[in-house]
């Protein structure tokens, strides 16, 4: 089967859900989370400082995945709860930080009464959820009055206008991939204010920031990463051919290789 490029599952086949099949979350799954915490954690802490994260907040980290970022606002709101929800929480031992709460909870289904958080932050998690709209609608009734939303994902137009046709090719078919799988939305992040609008946030602001990526730095060994984690659907159902795959996973560890990687986009409202 030839990968799709419309976004819409093939007829007759449903979309599977994150973990499924991509995203799976084995040995090499776990080291790319941590990687991916080491890469973006700072540029996450230095937004959520300036909103504002104080002692005595009670945050709501959602996909919280390899838990750094909630054992980051454990610290900085000691002693109250942080709250961690993931489908699997298996990362998430408390360890040092007695007030994390680890809890298993599918943001899609799941609930928590309303106004319960001054703080909820979700990275790279709602981009993946088909019911994005949805789910973000849900999450913003969890807000107390004064309470802040932050979402984070990807923006693509690094990618779509690198030069490099090999490193451009692979990660678009990879988010091609993504997108028919399981209803990833890579082009979300581009509107998102006016998503958060929608439901009733005020003060909306949002950055974009873009990094320079490096083969062989940390920032390569994550992306290469992340397309390796899909290696046998890219070739198998045609997004990608051997020699494309491997071009990239040689691009991502040459030193020489200089480019922009997807951008990090960040928006956050109050209620
Ligand atoms: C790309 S990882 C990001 C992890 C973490 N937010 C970070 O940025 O370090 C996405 C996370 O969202 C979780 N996730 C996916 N679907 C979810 C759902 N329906 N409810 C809760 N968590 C979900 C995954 O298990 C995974 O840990």
């Amino acid at each position: 089967m030839t990968g799709g490029t419309n976004g819409a599952p093939a007829a007759g086949t449903s979309r599977e859900r994150y973990g499924e099949s991509l995203f799976v979350r084995d040995t090499p799954e776990y080291r790319r989370l941590r990687l991916l915490g080491e890469v973006f954690d700072p540029l996450s802490v230095r937004t959520l400082a300036a909103v504002g994260v104080r002692p005595g907040m009670r945050c709501l980290e959602i996909g919280a995945g390899g838990g750094s970022m909630a054992r980051w606002l454990c610290g900085q709101t000691a002693p109250t709860q942080v709250v961690a929800t993931d489908l699997d929480v298996s990362a998430l031992e408390p360890g040092q930080d007695e007030n994390l709460l680890p809890i298993v909870h599918d943001v899609t289904r799941d609930s928590f009464p309303t106004e319960s958080f001054d703080l909820i932050h979700a990275r790279f998690v709602l981009n993946h959820l088909p019911e994005r709209d949805e789910v973000l609608k849900r999450i913003t009734q969890w807000l107390r009055p004064g309470g802040v939303l932050m979402v984070e994902s990807f923006s693509w137009f690094p990618v779509d206008s690198s030069p490099n046709a090999g490193y451009r090719k692979a990660l678009l078919r990879w988010s091609d991939l993504v997108r028919d799988t399981i209803g990833t939305d890579s082009r979300w992040a581009r509107n998102y204010p006016s998503a958060l609008g929608c439901h009733g946030l005020r003060d909306l602001d949002a950055h974009t920031v873009t990094q320079h990526i490096r083969g062989g730095s940390d920032l390569a060994d994550f992306w290469r990463l992340t397309v390796d984690m899909s290696r046998e659907q890219l070739l198998g159902r045609g997004y990608l051919s051997t020699k494309e795959y491997e071009d990239f996973t040689s691009l991502m560890q040459d030193v020489d290789f200089w480019d922009l990687a997807p951008a990090l986009t960040q928006a956050w409202g109050r209620k």
